[in-house]
Formats: structure tokens, sequence, C-alpha cells
């Protein structure tokens, strides 16, 4: 039998199996009508910095904080907390479907405060996410199954690039509201006004906390309260967006002004929080979903509800995220020590936004109005340079960024801001 097998094997001729394999892998081939998808906006950015070898080449495309010299940075508050928990010796056993409870509760205290009645009495739903894209992906889904008014959410124009693909992937239908206005490069306070007001009663409707992204244009308190009234006027409901908490203003409390409002004003309100920019934890994915209740039964019947949804999806969230994020809230001087970094990060961007435009018209001479540059808030900042100039930038300056001519302002240091405002003199003169 042996001898018969290596007798078979020898008769094959090698030049002969190239192409029959060729010819066998077409002939089975199941995902030849698969398309080639286009790359990520941002991600296509960084792939195209890393390739450039100038040294004065500025990545300012992707949206995560950078430090004096351009590079990724740890909290030391979260550095304290991973060696209190590595001290401990935990156990690594599965999370409930829900999280893990100190680090919800303590999240959902962060972003709605102790003093808000619906925290008070215990009505508010929360959920673990994969950070703030998995809370919105939760969110979606549960919006859709129960929502009984509308399946169509309305987003800003523009928004995060994310949010149309979340909303659509969990069976919502998208649609818009304005937002931005280019030609004050700030709020079109009177186009989102009225878009809130003609859309269909007890519409869904996302709004970003604070931060907007990519704009960094945020409405005025007053402006809060103008759409507050629209919106409470046409029973809307509202998911709030909250990825940068803390990151507009340096002051969590301050940041969560918005959010806070609707809440005590009776809104329908649910969240999306990701600790993914505040604590620097990029890849720990740790976020909360939360859904405001009327009573205690009704937050109960929403968390099974949660449950069910969330267990065919990952079974249960991550461990490590949660555990540094509820380290560091739940010891009173680490938490100390984070808020006083979550208010370094904020002043290093809102100083080089004061740079940049210094740069401009004090260096260069720079005839333009840059008002929204320090007017803008948080870690992008909305240029107002067309897609030719955003080509000239990078082709000829080595800044990359996204083509709607979005800058991440967490890229900008003392050492390259100078280079960066020539180089936008230079296309806008
Ligand atoms: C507006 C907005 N929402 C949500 C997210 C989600 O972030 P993550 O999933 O990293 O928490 C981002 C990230 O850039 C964002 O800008």
């Amino acid at each position: 039998m042996l001898s018969s097998i290596q007798k078979v094997s020898c008769t094959i001729n090698p030049q002969r199996l190239a192409p029959l394999g060729v010819a066998a892998r077409s002939f089975i081939s199941t995902w030849s009508n698969v398309p080639m998808g286009p790359p990520d906006a941002i991600l296509g950015v960084t792939e195209a910095f890393k390739a450039d070898k100038d040294p004065k080449k500025m990545n300012l495309g992707v949206g995560a904080y950078r430090d004096d010299n351009a590079k990724p940075y740890v909290l030391s508050s979260v550095r304290k907390a991973e060696k209190i928990i590595s001290d401990g010796l935990l156990d690594k056993e599965y999370l409930g479907i829900l999280g893990l409870p100190t680090f919800t509760n303590l999240a959902a205290q962060l972003a709605y405060g102790t003093e808000l009645d619906a925290f008070q009495e215990k009505r508010i739903a929360v959920a673990q996410s994969i950070s703030g894209t998995g809370a919105l992906r939760i969110g979606g889904t549960f919006l859709k199954r129960f929502y009984p008014h509308s399946k169509t959410i309305y987003i800003p124009t523009p928004t995060w690039g994310n949010h149309k693909a979340i909303f659509n992937d969990s069976g919502l239908e998208v649609s818009q509201y304005r937002y931005y206005d280019k030609n004050t490069i700030g709020l079109d306070i009177n186009g989102m006004l009225e878009d809130l007001k003609n859309i269909p009663e007890k519409s869904i409707v996302l709004l970003h906390a604070c931060a907007h992204n990519p704009t960094g244009v945020d409405p005025t308190k007053e402006q809060w309260n103008q759409i507050s009234d629209v919106i409470k006027e046409r029973g809307h409901f509202c998911l709030f967006d909250m990825a940068y908490q803390g990151f507009a203003s340096g002051n969590t409390d301050a940041d969560a002004h918005a959010l806070r409002k609707f809440v005590s004003e009776g809104h329908n309100v649910a969240l999306c929080q990701s600790f993914a920019k505040n604590m620097g934890l990029y890849g720990e994915r740790a976020g909360t979903f939360s859904v405001i209740c009327n009573d205690t039964e009704e937050r109960s019947k929403v968390e099974s509800q949660l449950k069910i949804l969330i267990r065919p999806m990952y079974s249960n969230p991550p461990l490590t995220g949660a555990r540094i994020v509820s380290t560091v809230l739940e010891n009173p001087d680490l938490k100390q020590e984070w808020l006083g970094e979550v208010k370094m990060m904020a002043d290093r961007i809102i100083d080089m936004r004061v740079s940049l435009k210094k740069h401009l018209l004090e260096d260069y001479g720079s005839k333009k109005n840059w008002n929204h540059i320090t007017d803008q808030i948080g870690m992008f900042c909305y240029t107002g340079l067309t897609p030719e100039q955003v080509s000239r930038l990078t082709k000829e300056f080595h800044v990359y960024l996204t083509k709607d001519g979005r800058i991440s302002m967490a890229g900008i240091t003392t050492k390259n801001v100078k280079h960066l405002a020539y180089a936008i003199h230079e296309i806008t003169k």
C-alpha cells in the first residue's frame, strides 16, 4: 500500500502543479463577486504619512492625542491604575453581559453627575460597550428594535464619518440636519433649528455632546437652550454622542453641560460614552451605552433587552479597560490626577490653536480671518480649506490631513506649528 502511494506521487510532473493549482482555485472560487472596497479615509492618510521621508512631515489626520513631541501619550493616572490592578493579581473571569458594575456606575456618574434625579433614583440603564463605536452600535440596534415612533435617525451635516455606517448597519434609516455654515465657518443655528422643526415629530436626533467632530463647532449655552426648546416642542428623542468629555474645555463637568441640561429638563435621552480620548485608552475599548428610564422597573426591562441584544453580538465586554477606568475614578487621588491630565491635554490643544493663529497673522501677515481656529473647540479644527488646497498642503509641505480640511490639533506641537502656519499661508494667500 505504502509503496503504491509513493509510486503515484512520483509520477506527478512538478512543472504542471502550478497551472493546475491556479485552475483549481479559480474553479472553486466563492468570493469572486466580492468587490474591492475603498480604503478607510483616515487610515489612508496615515499610510501616506508613513511613506513620506521628509523630516518636516506632519500627521494631522488621526484623532488621537499626541504630546509636544508628536508622540502617543499614556496618562500617568492610567499607568498607576494599571500597577494597582496588576499588583492585585485579579482573576480574568468573564464579565456579566452588561459589564463591570463599578465601571458602569462610575462612568454614568461622570457623565450625568450625581445631582440629577435620574441618577439619584437609579433609573439609568447602563451597558458597558466596546468604546464609543460599540455604544453607538448598541444604541442604533436598541432604537431600531424598541423606539416606537420612528426608524430614522437625523445626524448633523457634517458628522463623524462612521455615524452613517453604524446606524445603517443597525437597520436605521439615516437622514441629516443642517449644522455647519461654511460661509461663517461656524454653527448654522438657524438652519439647524429650522430642520429640527420640520422633521417629523418624535424623530431620533443625534447630538454631539461637546467637541463636535469634525468641525470643532459647538453650540453656545444660549444656542443649546434654543435647541432644547425646539426638540421639546417636537417631542424628538436625543441620542447624545459624548466621545470627548473633558477634551473641549478641559473640565469634564463643563463638557457635560448639554447632556445634563437635557436630562434635567425631562428630555428623552440616551448616551454613548467613550474613554478612548479623555483617558487615552484608544485600544482598550472602554465605553458605555445608557438610557434614561421612567422608573426602576422600566430600567430593569431595558437592561434585560440590552442583554438580549448584546449576548449574540459579543457575549460580554472586555475587562481590562473597564478595570482601569474604574480604578482611576474610584480612587480620589488618581481621579484628581486624571482630571489634571485631561485639563493639561485640552490646554495644550488650546495653546496650539492660539499659536497657529498668531503665526499666521503676525509672522506671515495673513490677511485672512483665522478666528475660527480659536473659536472652535476640542481635538479638531475645520479649516475651511478646499480639497485642492489640502492636496497642495500634502504635496508641497508634507502636511497630511483628511480631504475635508479637518486637522487634528493634537498633532501640532511647539516645534512644528510654525511650519504649518507657513504652509497654510502659502496656499491661502
Ligand atoms: C464623534 C465620535 N463619536 C464616537 C467615536 C468613537 O470612538 P471610540 O470607538 O474610539 O471610542 C469617535 C472617535 O473618533 C468620534 O469622533
